[in-house]
C-alpha cells in the first residue's frame, strides 16, 4: 500500500539522515527491501493525538508520513487493563512497520513508532531485544535501568542495551517515538520490572 510504502521509505531516510555511529552500528547489513504483508488496519484511540502534534523540524517528512498511514496502520497493544489500567490503554499503543508481525517482513530486525498521549506513564520494563529510540516530539521523560526521569529532545538517540529497564513520562505533549529492535526476540512481550515471576 502506497501509505505504508512511502512511511517506510521515510523511516529508512530519517535514519541515514542522522549519520550517528550508533544507528550505523546497529542498522549494518539490515536488509531494508522487505516483502509487504497484507495486514488488516486496526486502529486504537492513541491514533487521534497524531492530530495534535506539532512537527520537530528535523522530522516533518517522516511525522507527517506517519499521520498520512494511520488509518491503514496495523496498530497495537503489549499490555491488557490488568498491567497499567484502563486510562493507560486509552492512551498507549504501537505499530510494528517491519518485522517478524510487522507490514514489512523482517526476521532480522523489527521498527516502528510507539505512541503515548498527554500525562502518562509508561512504567518499567525490560526485553532481550537491544532497542533504539528516537523521539520524534517533544516533551517527554525518560528512565533507564531504574535512573531519574530525564527530558529527552526530540531527535535524541536513546540506547537500551539487553534486559535493561526503561521507563516514559508524558505531560503535555503527546510523545511519537521511532524504536528499532535487534539481536533478540522480536515479538517478545516486553516485561513489567518487578513483576517477572
Ligand atoms: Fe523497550
Amino acid at each position: 500500500m502506497k501509505q505504508i510504502a512511502d512511511l517506510l521509505a521515510c523511516f529508512q531516510a530519517h535514519l541515514s539522515s542522522r549519520n550517528d555511529d550508533l544507528v550505523a552500528r546497529f542498522t549494518a547489513g539490515f536488509e531494508w527491501d522487505m516483502a509487504e504483508r497484507k495486514l488488516e488496519p486496526h486502529i486504537l484511540p492513541v491514533v487521534e493525538y497524531l492530530k495534535d502534534i506539532a512537527p520537530y523540524a528535523g522530522t516533518p517528512e517522516l511525522l507527517s508520513a506517519l499521520a498520512a498511514a494511520a488509518k491503514v496502520l496495523r496498530w497495537g497493544q503489549t499490555y491488557g487493563a490488568g498491567d497499567f489500567g484502563e486510562d493507560f490503554l486509552q492512551r498507549y499503543g504501537w505499530v510494528e512497520l517491519f518485522g517478524t508481525r510487522g507490514h514489512f517482513a523482517s526476521e532480522d530486525m523489527a521498527g516502528g513508532f510507539l505512541l503515548l498521549g498527554p500525562d502518562i506513564v509508561y512504567p518499567d520494563h525490560h526485553h532481550v531485544a537491544l532497542e533504539i529510540y528516537i523521539p520524534l516530539t517533544e516533551g517527554s521523560l525518560w528512565s533507564k535501568d531504574g535512573g531519574a526521569f530525564q527530558p529527552r529532545a526530540a531527535g535524541e538517540i536513546i540506547h537500551h542495551p539487553s534486559d535493561i529497564r526503561h521507563a516514559m513520562q508524558t505531560r503535555t505533549e503527546t510523545l511519537v517515538a521511532l524504536y528499532l529492535w535487534r539481536g533478540g526476540p522480536l515479538a517478545q512481550k516486553s516485561r513489567i520490572s518487578g513483576r517477572d515471576q
